[in-house]
């Protein structure tokens, strides 16, 4: 018997649209009335990304790429992944494992995004590796940390020599019986290496441990840092950023001493100490600019008269400092160690993030902050002016670490991917072809071509229909009368074709992943299903048979015919 033809399929509740626009500031987004991580899918590509709630635009804010590293409870695979500044995705990358840290840095003069992926289970940091994609996405260097240990996700940073800084994680003992624990405990010591990126050779060592006692940390220590077996290290230091200036001296940001430490390149001393216990600056700001606490991302500013950095003021366990996040820009004077605060920056819902988060400063001047935990990022003027503020998931779920960025940064970037664009053709109401090219920064156009035998040449191939690149995904309708085979070509802003599609059988019965329903052949009758999918989504409508036998009724007198297009240029 003779297999059968018709299949169901579903079209959700996006229907057959391609990309769907970001939420503007929509209400029930952030009451978690979309649930906790509102996320939106594609027919071409099998990434999901967050769908965005934008609560504030301005055209001050700008136009370079977010780069985020969305993972967390509801977010299955987590990725590497590029957005656009209206919040469309470009480029998405999983099956890593956890990923952390997604930028953009200069290594020889070339750009390469750059990540950390691996285990983030060992407690609050993690033991894998550093990724350097180059601008066609593929992996020029991994690198691990140096004496066969994890590197830790916090930090990977490039240094204009052309090494990298990494943070390291290491069990070590300490005496923790001031703190009621074990005079022979174990505690998590933080290290500070810097290596060779061609050849991975350690080029300079520091360890937390060997300048700063456990003891002396406020970290409210509880069950941890006993010396059975099984106690959990206690997590007394944290090292959560490294940053290094011409001098050759480490600027080190430590969570739980809630300071930020300076670093003799040389010796390994430290050299001062800012905020915590251990502060030797006097603060004239009245205790405002040495006040933070659990903070991230310390980093040299405006040539090493300035440090930014990203305040949590607040850690899960641990006691709060304010009820919310804030940016800081804080002037040091090195001579009369003086520190003042410059600019504070405040979220204006005054989002917490109970734990990572970052403060960039923007290529055009801005200041750029990711809440981590809290999946939200916001961009301020210099002056601390919100200009944009927008959030991955509800801000009534924040703090349950359902969708988190470590980190978020703003950049530039011009992917140009090695492989094809995906396509897929999605029968709803009528024939939709789909079609997204991961990656692809240059794209601006897609034009839609067909012929009746794919062997034809190049120049055999149709103009059929083009659009502008939208969004992620494109969409466009195939009437009934389309070729058989059809094809679709990238078009650049020159009109330079970038490259082409697989060649798509419209007739073939294999076109969508889901498995197809069965039903009994019976050619006689044009079969309609309805199914109600989940109880959710809903909508069923398929009638493929009766739309490709149309179809082929029509093909017969079809001739193959150069139409041509004015913005075409054959490949
Ligand atoms: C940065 O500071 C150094 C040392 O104070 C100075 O020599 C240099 O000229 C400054 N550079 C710029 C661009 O201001
Ligand atoms: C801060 O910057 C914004 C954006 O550039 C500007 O509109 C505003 O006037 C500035 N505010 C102050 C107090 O300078
Ligand atoms: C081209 O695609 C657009 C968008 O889907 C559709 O509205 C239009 O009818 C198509 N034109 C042709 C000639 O196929
Ligand atoms: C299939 O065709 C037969 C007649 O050839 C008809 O009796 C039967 O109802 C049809 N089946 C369905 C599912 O419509």
């Amino acid at each position: 018997m003779r297999a059968s033809s018709f299949f169901i399929f579903l079209s959700t509740v996006a229907r057959v649209l391609g990309d769907v626009e970001p939420f503007f500031n929509d209400d029930a987004f952030d009451k978690g009335e979309y649930g906790p991580y509102p996320s939106q899918s594609y027919h071409s590509s099998k990434i999901v990304s967050p769908r965005l709630n934008v609560l504030k635009h301005d055209r001050e804010c700008s136009p370079l790429y977010t780069m985020i590293t969305p993972r967390g409870n509801h977010v299955r695979d987590p990725m590497a992944m590029i957005m656009d500044a209206d919040g469309h995705l470009v480029w998405g990358k999983g099956g890593y494992g956890q990923v952390y840290n997604l930028q953009v840095q200069q290594y020889k003069g070339k750009p390469y995004l750059t990540f950390w992926a691996g285990d983030d289970t060992v407690g609050g940091h993690g033991a894998g590796y550093y990724h350097m994609l180059d601008s066609t996405y593929k992996e020029v260097y991994r690198l691990k940390a140096a004496g066969g240990l994890g590197g830790d996700l916090h930090e990977f940073r490039i240094t204009e020599k052309g090494t990298a800084l990494l943070s390291v994680y290491e069990v070590d003992k300490g005496d923790l019986s001031s703190l009621g624990g074990s005079s022979n405990g174990k505690i998590w010591d933080c290290l500070v290496q810097e290596i060779d990126i061609e050849t991975g050779a350690l080029l300079f060592e520091w360890h937390a441990a060997k300048h700063f006692a456990a003891a002396s940390s406020p970290k409210q220590i509880g069950g941890d840092g006993g010396a059975s077996v099984f106690g959990k290290p206690y997590d007394y230091y944290h090292m959560n950023s490294i940053d290094k200036d011409p001098k050759g001296n480490y600027l080190v940001s430590s969570r739980y001493m809630k300071s930020v430490t300076y670093i003799d390149g040389k010796t390994g001393n430290v050299i001062w100490v800012l905020g915590g216990d251990q502060n030797s600056f006097t603060d004239l700001s009245g205790g405002a600019a040495t006040n933070f606490a659990y903070q991230h991302d310390a980093t040299w500013q405006d040539n090493y008269t300035t440090i930014t950095l990203f305040d949590n003021a607040a850690a899960e366990g641990q006691p709060s400092v304010h009820d919310y996040s804030r940016g800081l820009r804080i002037r040091l004077d090195q001579q009369a160690m003086t520190a003042e605060l410059v600019t504070e920056y405040l979220n204006p819902t005054r989002v917490r993030a109970i734990s990572q988060g970052s403060l960039q400063v923007v290529e055009n001047g801005n200041v750029f902050l990711g809440y981590g935990n809290s999946g939200a990022f916001t961009e301020f003027a210099e002056n601390g002016t919100v200009l944009c503020d927008t959030h991955m998931g509800p801000q009534a779920w924040f703090g349950g670490g359902d969708i988190q960025s470590y980190r978020a940064f703003k950049y530039d970037w011009h992917g140009y991917p090695t492989t094809k664009p995906d396509s897929k053709i999605v029968y709803g109401e009528g024939l939709t072809y789909f079609v997204s090219w991961n990656g692809a920064t240059e794209v601006k156009r897609w034009i839609l071509q067909g012929a009746v035998d794919p062997e034809v040449k190049d120049d055999q191939w149709a103009y059929v229909n083009d659009t502008a690149k939208t969004g992620f995904e494109t969409s466009m309708e195939l009437h009934e009368d389309c070729p058989r085979y059809i094809r679709c070509l990238a078009l650049d802003s020159k009109n330079k074709v970038l490259s082409v599609t697989e060649i798509f059988d419209t007739e073939q019965e294999k076109i969508w992943d889901l498995p197809p329903v069965q039903v009994e052949d019976n050619d006689t009758v044009l079969l309609k299903f309805l199914i109600v999918f989940a109880g959710v989504t809903g909508v069923v409508v398929g009638l493929r048979e009766a739309v490709t036998s149309k179809r082929k009724l029509r093909l017969i007198n079809w001739t193959p015919q150069w139409i041509g297009h004015p913005n075409y240029q054959p490949v």
